[in-house]
């Protein structure tokens, strides 16, 4: 439970907001790169953290971003022609460049200087992985881009995919880090043996063994390390022969989750940014560190399956949504999906929306000891939103390293620390200078 001004803290993005300005702090994915696939090519509109803006790609390749309304009279620069390093607004066609200067105003005199003292709000951008970000905060303190490790992979071992979401962000960042419900929302039906055991987590040795799954213990444990990019989730099952399973979904500040998907498998990453404060963009990026994803692995990503969204292609809105019961089959969920529901995102989206609406009443809710992470997680993020109130900048911000991180998904004995595993897990480039077990 959450007081309901500390919900309001968290839950508000605004340019003057504390949580809005804990947000402009980071770089955050705007758009997929495959949006704006060429030079002056069409622009598009994004809105993140309540501002609308308009992206293009210039004569050059290189992505501006500019605040949407234009500086003369505030038509939507999103109608203007995508021209000669710069965007023109249709309404009477002053010109700016992606940094935001004003490069043409036809209709004044010609050796006038207005131009130089007019410009439209620019931010800065960034294109790696798939992906065109965004730095919304103060200049000064821009920070590196954090070198995430599949945007240092070639573009045949990643996929990048977008979705709206109808919620508040942090209902989907929730969802993400939230452990438990993966055995029941994306459980199916199966015999009793495997109750409780979704069939993409089995750990390969059963599978080749070929013998049934064991009946892992639904009731987890859960512990939680605190490191430089934030928090990693621990969950941990345990075998009938007296090893542990463990499942460890790292959290990234502010709002970067890494979704553990199966022994010597992928890795997933997904990210929430506010459009506003009731609607989201997420970004989900499936890699893997050593080769190209393979068949299967990319029909995962496209058939909507598992974690990617299957989205109307135009709009990124899911096909499956609040305005069609997300195409629940109460068949299928009285036969062999426990929510009727396809695909693993398809079932987290009535969930995560659908939490007293769009903006959940955090403060009337009952938590549980399977919500340690939530729990953990939103405890660090008041603390930095409101340490920033007071002055102090987030640290995560400055250690890019560290979000190279992976998620790790292993078993082990017992006696093997969880902090050891997780470390074991990573990269060799990662980098974080503290981890400890915390909770
Ligand atoms: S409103 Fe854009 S040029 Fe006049
Ligand atoms: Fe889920």
């Amino acid at each position: 439970m959450l007081s309901e001004s500390d919900n309001d803290l968290l839950t508000r993005t605004g340019s003057e907001t504390p949580m809005g300005q804990l947000f402009r702090r980071f770089w955050l994915p705007a758009m997929l790169s495959s949006e704006l696939p060429k030079p002056d090519g069409p622009p598009v509109a994004p809105r993140l953290l309540g501002e609308r803006l308009v992206a293009f790609r210039a004569t050059s390749g290189h992505v501006g971003i500019l605040e949407a309304r234009c500086p003369h009279r505030h038509a939507n620069l999103f109608w203007g022609r995508n021209e000669e390093e710069g965007i023109r607004c249709v309404y009477h066609g002053w010109k700016f460049a992606a940094d935001g200067r004003c490069v043409d105003q036809p209709g004044e005199p010609e050796n006038s200087r207005f131009k130089d003292s007019v410009r439209a709000k620019a931010y800065d951008t960034h294109e790696a992985g798939g992906l065109i970000w965004i730095y919304m905060g103060p200049e000064e303190l821009k920070p590196e881009f954090p070198s995430f490790e599949w945007t240092l992979l070639p573009d045949d071992h990643f996929l990048a995919t977008k979705r709206f979401q109808a919620c508040n962000y942090l209902q989907n960042l929730e969802g993400e880090i939230d452990t438990a419900h993966v055995n029941f929302l994306h459980r199916n039906l199966g015999s009793e043996e495997d109750e409780f055991v979704p069939k993409e987590i089995l750990p390969p040795r059963f599978d080749e063994a070929g013998l049934l799954p064991p009946p892992f213990l639904a009731r987890k444990q859960f512990d939680l390390a605190e490191t430089d990019f934030g928090l990693v989730a621990m969950a941990r099952s345990e075998f009938p022969d007296g090893e542990y399973y463990w499942r460890m979904t790292p959290f990234l500040v502010p709002s970067f989750t890494l979704i553990p998907s199966g022994y010597d498998a992928f890795n997933t990453w997904t990210a929430i940014v506010p459009v506003d404060d009731t609607y989201s963009v997420g970004f989900t990026v499936t890699w893997h560190h050593a080769r190209p994803l393979n068949e299967a692995e990319r029909l995962t990503v496209t058939s909507g399956a598992g974690v990617h969204a299957l989205v109307d292609p135009e709009t990124f809105i899911p096909i499956a949504n609040m305005s069609n019961n997300y195409l629940i089959d109460r068949e299928l969920q009285a036969t062999s999906s426990f929510t009727g529901i396809y695909g693993i995102r398809g079932e987290d989206l009535p969930v995560q929306e659908d939490q007293d609406g769009p903006i959940a009443r955090r403060h009337e809710e009952h938590l549980g000891v399977t919500d340690r992470g939530i729990i953990g997680m939103r405890r660090l993020l008041l603390t930095l939103v409101k340490d920033l109130q007071r002055g102090i900048e987030p640290p995560h911000a400055s250690r890019p390293k560290a979000y190279r991180a992976r998620s790790v998904v292993v078993t082990a004995p017992k006696d093997v620390s969880p902090v050891d595993l997780f470390v074991a897990g990573q990269p060799e480039t990662f980098v974080a200078s503290s981890i400890s077990q915390s909770y």
